[in-house]
């Protein structure tokens, strides 16, 4: 039966017509949600609420294998929410409708924004979303590192031990607030944070990233991935850390000198390196450093049903809002 009907013969039947019935004529916008690593099914399902309700159109494209079945996925889709998915050129050429690209979390470091930049896509990010999903999974690692992975065997606590906190950016500080909880002295160094910030949230400011490393008996990474700081976590920079020092990794795994960590745990057996982002030479690591290393099989830090909720709707807020009224105000290209 149709909405509606301009028929004479049928004078009683009412002429209404469905809200969304123009813009389904007028070819909806449509917004592509593609995850490797899906969203929690809550989340998808706030996401298609914000997106239908804007009149738009929402597409899945979960758990893909093949970066083909990305290829033709973006192909007609204006607007698109990833998480770790790699969104380089090959893609932003397929992606001829693509006005905007928004990474559900902080790290934007799978964009190539420079093609984006090229291609005239709009690049954004959710900063501080997912941040306290990814802090807590940190103090979790640093439990079972000083606990001795569970092994039954007796550990050391938190209480009372050095926490330094390379970077101080929104999961950094949500690390030194749940640090605070457990009775950490806390300290941090972020070339691009001032004094002031670390001491409001009563962290202690240090000035270079070996000043950190030699205080802290436990260090949590939380830098992004750069140009600049791909490799710097390095043989020389670990080697200063106190005996029974921790290394935790929930940024990224390029942000590691593989080699250089792994030559250094061969040199110190009271080394312990616990990450969410497993290495290239996981085997190496997992054989060599049996009892003192652990990867996640897969990036869990994000991987809350809140985070995804948090990231996701703001995503895709940000595709209603820069559609519909220009906010570019999360930008990552400009
Ligand atoms: C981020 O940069 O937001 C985190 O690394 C989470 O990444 P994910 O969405 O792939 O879990």
């Amino acid at each position: 039966m149709p909405y509606f009907s301009f028929h004479h013969s049928e004078p009683t039947r009412k002429k209404t017509v469905p809200a969304d019935f123009f813009t389904t004529l007028v070819n909806k916008m449509k917004v592509l949600v593609a995850t490797e690593k899906p969203f929690a099914k809550v989340a998808v399902d706030g996401i298609r609420e914000v997106i239908e309700d804007a009149g738009y159109e929402l597409a899945l494209l979960e758990k893909y294998t093949d970066k083909q079945q990305l290829l033709e996925a973006v192909a007609d889709a204006d607007a698109l929410i990833i998480r770790s998915d790699i969104v380089d050129a090959e893609v932003l050429d397929a992606a001829k409708q693509l006005k905007i690209v928004v990474r559900a979390g902080a790290g934007y470091d799978n964009i190539d924004l420079d093609a984006a930049t090229a291609h005239n896509v709009v690049a954004m990010n959710t900063p501080g979303q997912n941040s306290n999903a990814v802090a807590e999974l940190a103090l979790g690692l640093m439990v079972y590192a000083v606990r001795n992975l569970y092994n039954g065997t007796s550990g050391t606590e938190l209480l009372g031990k050095k926490l330094g906190i390379h970077a101080f950016g929104n999961v950094g500080r949500n690390v030194a607030r749940i640090a605070q909880g457990f009775g950490m002295q806390v300290y941090a160094y972020d070339a691009y944070c001032p004094d002031e910030a670390m001491v409001a949230a009563n962290v202690t400011p240090l000035h270079s990233a070996e000043e950190l490393y030699k205080t802290c008996d436990i260090v949590s990474l939380h830098i992004p991935a750069t140009a600049e700081t791909k490799n710097s976590i390095n043989h020389d920079l670990v080697n200063l850390m106190p005996k029974g020092g921790v290394l935790v990794n929930t940024a990224r795994k390029e942000v590691i000198d593989e080699p250089g960590l792994i030559q250094l745990m061969q040199e110190r057996a009271d080394l312990k390196y616990m990450t969410d982002i497993m290495p290239a030479a996981d085997a190496t690591f997992r054989e060599q450093f049996a009892g003192r290393y652990f990867a996640t099989p897969k990036k869990m830090g994000a991987q809350t049903a809140e985070a995804n909720i948090n990231a996701g709707i703001a995503a895709a807020k940000q595709i209603v809002d820069f559609l519909q009224n220009g906010n570019t105000r999360f930008q990552v290209n400009k």
